[in-house]
């Protein structure tokens, strides 16, 4: 079902100093911080090669990082995303295999303009899985 890494994302409290993090010291390519005002988040996208690193910052109120980071004050590894064919055939699969996909399971448009599901840490690993249409 799962073909590319598409990204790891990491939620910061302090997007400017990440990013200058993983420019000057690890020299990556950064680009712009991004607002995505849907999902309550700023993100900047680090380009690697084979995959890319999305350090995500709370943007609003209500932002579904800020418990994240009210737990994880210095911020921390927060989901993983994973390329798939079909994020609603994939939901509904999942479903039927009992994961819960978060928002009811229906897709929505994700930082990339592709529709996006997330399924339910607790049944994952303990980590929150993004799926994304390839
Ligand atoms: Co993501």
């Amino acid at each position: 079902m799962i073909g590319n890494l598409n990204h790891v994302a990491i939620a910061v409290p302090d997007l400017d100093a990440a990013t200058a993090k993983y420019r000057d010291q690890l020299g990556a390519k950064v680009s712009a911080p991004q607002d995505e005002p849907d999902h309550g988040v700023r993100v900047v996208f680090v380009e690697l090669p084979n995959t890319k690193i999305e350090l995500l910052t709370p943007l609003g109120e209500n932002s579904p990082i800020q418990a994240f980071l009210d737990k994880n004050p210095d911020g921390g590894i927060h989901h993983m995303c994973f390329e798939t064919d079909d994020v609603d055939n994939a939901s509904a699969k999942l479903t039927e295999d009992g994961i819960r996909v978060l928002g009811g399971g229906a897709s929505k448009i994700g930082a990339h303009g592709k529709p996006v599901i997330f399924l339910h840490p607790k049944d994952f690993c303990a980590t929150l899985i993004e799926l994304e249409n390839a």
